[in-house]
């Protein structure tokens, strides 16, 4: 049987998803693991016993035996040259979102990939949502007939929205919402976004990170569908890394609700209170079975890459994501409406204020 070797680098939440998906597939051979972190390198160690564990992510990438590289380190500032150079050493890449820094950057990627004719997908697992997927379905097969509007409400709890404000001045239109823009986009192909309009709110993060508590987005497609997203990071703790969703997504003969607020299970205990478990947005393992859409999103790639099929998330529609949510910080920034494409100097001057 054919089987894969796979590297995967950053082995903290994400990466060790992904990682512990790799040791569990049978499509994977040897899984090779970089991590900088000696605790958590040493416990991933006991958790897949990999072929090779190293910190030094160069390895993976100079590694012949290697073929498929996914890329899970943080901050995001290293999604580029870590993609850059695996896909220079002919690897195929799983990237987690998002795709990159500059809209440059993620050109350079996509021409990469494409010249070398390497699988490249991004990690926008909510596509592998099973609840989500009902809605890609009722629109592809004619169920909704014309879509009219879309609306996404998705708020994080505020210790995950500052784990990644704490390592990067993205907004939460760039590190929350993304995933709903890429979503609604890729539902609504081949409808093109041509207007954004945003606001940020700003509470409890302004002081501690800098950073809106929620943002919202107003987006216009080509044929004037709206699609509008809420996203926040300000939640109280009522589930590590929790996540809550509500998606509406309305046609001309008829609407899909979607209610990923994980409010279905409950736990209660004499220690804790009560808890609403499962309810992050990658998703966990619960014993054997894995709950939520990463380890899916995760055994895809490596099937994609095994038997030449396509990957879900093509690259140039994370490119277009990426484009839509500079638009909503732009907007977000000046109380503009912004156009698309979007103005490189305006791009420039944006992301060199977030990167600082
Ligand atoms: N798809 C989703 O649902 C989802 C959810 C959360 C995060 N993400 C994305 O996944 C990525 C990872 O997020 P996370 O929450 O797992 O982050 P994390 O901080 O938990 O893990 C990142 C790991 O990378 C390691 N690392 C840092 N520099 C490294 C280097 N040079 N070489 C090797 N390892 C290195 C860190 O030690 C850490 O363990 C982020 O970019 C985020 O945007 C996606």
């Amino acid at each position: 049987m054919k089987q894969l070797n796979v590297g995967v680098i950053g082995t903290g939440w994400c990466g060790g998803i992904r990682a512990i998906a790799c040791a569990k597939s049978g499509h994977v051979d040897q899984l090779h693991i970089a991590e900088t972190n000696l605790e958590r390198l040493s416990e991933m160690e006991s958790l897949v016993t990999p072929t090779s564990a190293t910190t030094d992510w160069l390895e993976i990438v100079a590694n012949p035996e290697i073929d498929a590289v996914m890329i899970s380190a943080t901050p995001e500032t290293l999604h580029y040259p870590m993609a850059k150079a695996a896909l220079e050493s002919g690897k195929h890449v799983l990237l987690e979102k998002p795709i990159s820094i500059t809209l440059d950057e993620a050109d350079e990627l996509i021409e990469l990939a494409e010249s070398a004719d390497l699988k490249f997908t991004i990690g926008y697992s909510q596509r592998f949502n099973n609840k989500q997927s009902l809605i890609k379905r009722s629109i592809a097969d004619g169920t909704l007939g014309d879509p009219v509007s879309v609306l996404v409400s998705r708020h994080i709890s505020r210790s995950l929205g500052a784990k990644i404000g704490n390592r990067i001045k993205l907004s939460p239109a760039a590190m929350e919402a993304t995933h709903d823009i890429d979503f609604a986009l890729w539902c609504l192909e081949p409808r093109r976004p041509v207007r954004v309009y945003s606001q940020s709110a700003y509470g409890v993060r302004k002081e501690t990170v800098g950073l809106a508590d929620t943002q919202m987005i107003v987006i216009t497609m080509d044929d004037g569908v709206v699609v509008t997203v809420g996203a926040g990071m300000n939640l109280p703790p009522i589930y590590k890394n929790a996540a809550t969703t509500w998606i509406e997504f309305i046609g001309t003969e008829g609407a899909v609700f979607v209610d990923d607020s994980h409010k279905d299970i409950l736990v209660q205990t004499m220690e804790r209170g009560v808890e609403f478990p499962l309810s992050t947005m990658p998703g966990e393992y619960v014993g054997e079975m894995y709950a939520g859409p990463m380890e899916r999103e995760t055994t895809h790639f490596v099937e994609a890459v095994l038997f030449d099929r396509p990957v879900m998330v093509q690259p140039r529609l994370a490119r277009l994501t990426m484009e839509v949510y500079l638009a909503a910080d732009l907007s977000a920034e000046s109380n503009q409406v912004v156009e698309l494409p979007l103005d490189r100097a305006d791009v420039e001057r944006l992301l060199a204020a977030a990167t600082g």
